[in-house]
C-alpha cells in the first residue's frame, strides 16, 4: 500500500512513520512536510534510509504539490497543522491558512485522484471546555464548541472534511485525541517544557492556578488508535480516542515530573494564564474500544518516566529547539 502521511517530520508524524515502516515493512510512505518551526527533519533521520520511505518538502496549501504528490497513493494519513494553542493565540492568521485551506486542498486531490481512505487526524479541543469535577466527557455526539484559534480552524476542518464524504462520498475518517505525549514532542508544549527546563536548571512554568485537567496519552497509543481506523474503521466515522489519566490537574502532572528529577515544589513558578485557557478535557473513548477494538496500553507514571530518559539522552535533538520556543514565552511573559 502506497501511504501518503502529511506532518511527518512533527512529533506524531514521525512517530506514526516510524511505527508504521516497522511493521508494515511493504507499505511506502512519502511524507509531505513543509518544515516550519515545527517540523524536525532530524526526527526521520533514523528511517530516512529506509528504501520504501520518501521525503517531500512542500506545502500543503500548495496544490500543484499536492496533486502531484497524491497521484498513486491509496491512503493519505493527515496529521500537518499549525498544532499550539499559545501561537494561535499571538496569530491566528497561519491556524487558518494551514488547518482550513491546507485541508481543503487535500480534500480536493484526495477526490481527484480516488484515494481510497482520506484519515484526518483532530483533536478534542474541538469540543471546548468541560467544568472542572462535572464528572463529563466528551464523546463523538458532543457539540463541537471550540474556544481558540487552534480549536477553531481545527473544528472547521473536521467539517469540510465530514462534508466530502456526505457530498461526495469521499471515504474519510477521523479520529479526535486527546494530549499526546512521548519523544520527538517539540520543548514549546508543556510536558517537554517542564523536562527540559529542569534539565537545564531551570523552574517549571504552570499558566495560572494550574488546575486546568488534560487527558494525557502516550503518543504511541495514538498510532495504535489510528491504525485501527485504518485497518478496521469503516468510511465516514469519526472516533474519539484518549487516555487513562483520571482528571489529573497540570499542577499535579508538574509535580510527578518534579519527583522524577528529585525536586520539590519550590522550582515551580506560576506564570501568567493563557488567554481563554480550556478548563478541562476528558475523553470517553469507548466508541473505538466496542467497535475497534482499541484501549491506551501505555500507562501515564511509567512512559512520563520513559519520556524524561528520552528528554535526557538526546539533548542534540531538542537543544536548537529550546531556544526558539523560549523566545515565544518571553514575548508572551510566560
Ligand atoms: P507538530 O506541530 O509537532 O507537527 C506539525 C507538522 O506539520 C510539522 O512537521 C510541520 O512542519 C508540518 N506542517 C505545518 N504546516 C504545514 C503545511 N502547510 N504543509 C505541510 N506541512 C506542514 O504537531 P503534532 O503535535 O505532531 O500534531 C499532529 C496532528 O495531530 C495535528 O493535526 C494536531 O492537530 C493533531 N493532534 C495533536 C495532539 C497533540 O497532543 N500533539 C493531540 C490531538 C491531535
Ligand atoms: O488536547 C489535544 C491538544 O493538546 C492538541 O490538539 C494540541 O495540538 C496540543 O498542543 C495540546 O494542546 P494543549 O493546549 O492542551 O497543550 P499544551 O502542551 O500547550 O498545554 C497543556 C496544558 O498545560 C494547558 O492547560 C496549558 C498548560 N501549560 C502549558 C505550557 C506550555 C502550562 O501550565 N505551562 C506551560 O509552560
Amino acid at each position: 500500500m502506497k501511504i501518503l502521511v502529511t506532518g511527518g517530520a512533527g512529533f506524531i508524524g514521525s512517530n506514526f512513520i516510524r511505527y508504521w515502516l516497522k511493521k508494515y515493512p511493504n507499505d511506502e510512505i512519502l511524507n509531505l512536510d513543509k518544515l516550519t518551526y515545527a517540523g524536525h527533519i532530524e526526527s526521520t533521520s533514523d528511517f530516512a534510509e529506509n528504501p520504501n520511505y520518501k521525503f517531500i518538502k512542500g506545502d500543503i496549501c500548495d496544490s500543484g504539490t499536492v496533486d502531484s504528490v497524491v497521484e498513486g497513493v491509496e491512503t493519505v494519513v493527515h496529521f500537518a497543522a499549525e498544532t499550539h494553542v499559545d501561537r494561535s493565540i499571538v496569530g491566528p492568521g497561519p491556524f487558518v491558512v494551514t488547518n482550513v485551506i491546507g485541508t481543503h486542498i487535500l480534500l480536493e486531490s484526495a477526490l481527484r485522484h480516488g484515494v481510497k481512505r482520506f484519515h484526518h487526524i483532530s483533536t478534542d479541543e474541538v469540543f471546548g471546555s468541560l467544568e472542572l469535577d462535572s464528572g463529563k466527557k466528551f464523546s463523538e455526539k458532543t457539540i463541537y464548541d471550540p474556544r481558540s484559534a487552534y480549536a477553531a480552524s481545527k473544528a472547521s476542518s473536521d467539517h469540510f472534511v465530514r462534508a466530502y464524504f456526505q457530498t461526495y462520498g469521499l471515504p474519510i475518517t477521523i479520529t479526535n485525541c486527546s494530549n499526546n505525549f512521548g519523544p520527538f514532542q517539540d520543548p514549546e508544549k508543556f510536558i517537554p517544557r517542564m523536562i527540559t527546563d529542569l534539565i537545564e536548571g531551570r523552574d517549571v512554568k504552570i499558566y495560572g492556578d494550574g488546575k486546568n485537567v488534560r487527558d494525557w496519552l502516550y503518543v504511541e497509543d495514538h498510532i495504535k488508535a489510528i491504525e485501527a481506523v485504518l485497518t478496521k474503521g469503516q468510511p465516514g466515522q469519526t472516533y474519539l480516542v484518549g487516555g487513562m489519566t483520571n482528571d489529573i490537574s497540570n499542577l499535579e502532572v508538574a509535580k510527578m515530573v518534579l519527583k522524577i528529577f528529585d525536586k520539590d515544589e519550590s522550582s515551580i513558578k506560576f506564570v501568567k494564564d493563557r488567554l481563554g485557557h480550556d478548563r478541562r478535557y476528558a475523553v470517553d473513548w469507548s466508541k473505538i474500544e466496542k467497535e475497534l477494538g482499541w484501549k491506551p496500553e501505555h500507562d501515564f507514571d511509567s512512559w512520563l518516566e520513559k519520556t524524561v530518559s528520552w528528554y535526557r539522552k538526546n539533548e542534540w535533538w531538542w537543544k536548537p529547539l529550546k531556544k526558539e520556543s523560549e523566545k515565544l514565552y518571553a514575548k508572551m511573559g510566560q
